[in-house]
């Protein structure tokens, strides 16, 4: 039977584990004391766990309904025309796997139409909780903020199949 520390404190080639562990750190390029290594996203959440809250879901549609239902029609299906589906298939297949940032500040910066961020990130941030709530991703404890935005670590999950809301189902049927 081996011994407890058999094989933990020496290395092959006799060079001792903190030696060789220094020699790591100084070939890795990002090393002790460096900023956070671009490559490395910090954890990423999902729409999934709920980013946003039903009260701020409902703020965004009223803003929605002033702002955009004249275009993006009441069920946030577009015209079928010039005018794209904010949800269903057409939502999932142009965002899915994207970052929330970009959704973001897409919409931000050409939405409305004829007055492109003329709302405010606030605002824009509300429609944006409207907009997961009516694809189908639950809502949580904490609201939607430009800044928790900002941090970029959201990432846009295809909504659960069995999501209450869904409209994947409908909208695939067309
Ligand atoms: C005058 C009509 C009009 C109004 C009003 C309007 N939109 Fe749009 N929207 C469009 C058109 C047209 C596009 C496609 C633009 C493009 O592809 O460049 C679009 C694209 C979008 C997209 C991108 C969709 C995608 O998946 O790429 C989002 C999100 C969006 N609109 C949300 C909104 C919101 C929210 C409002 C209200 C604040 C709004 N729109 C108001 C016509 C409108």
């Amino acid at each position: 039977m081996r011994s407890a520390d058999d094989g933990r404190g020496a290395d092959v080639r006799g060079v001792p584990w903190f030696v060789a562990a220094f020699l790591v750190a100084l070939a890795w390029p990002a090393g002790f004391g460096s900023e956070e290594p671009s490559e490395i996203q910090p954890a990423s959440r999902s729409l999934r766990d709920g980013v946003y809250t039903q009260a701020q879901a409902a703020r965004g549609k009223a803003v929605y309904l002033e702002q955009c239902v004249e275009c993006h029609k009441e069920d946030l299906r577009g015209d079928g025309q010039m005018t794209p589906s904010l949800v269903g298939i057409g939502f999932t297949f142009r965002w899915k796997d994207k970052r929330l940032y970009d959704y973001f500040v897409g919409l931000r910066d050409t939405m409305p139409l004829s007055a492109p961020g003329s709302l405010g990130e606030p605002t824009y941030a509300d429609l944006v909780a409207y907009m997961l709530s009516e694809v189908g991703y639950p809502s949580g404890n904490e609201e939607l903020s430009a800044e928790v935005i900002g941090r970029k670590d959201i990432v846009i999950e295809a909504p659960a199949a069995d999501a209450a809301n869904s409209r994947l189902r409908p909208d695939s049927a067309r």
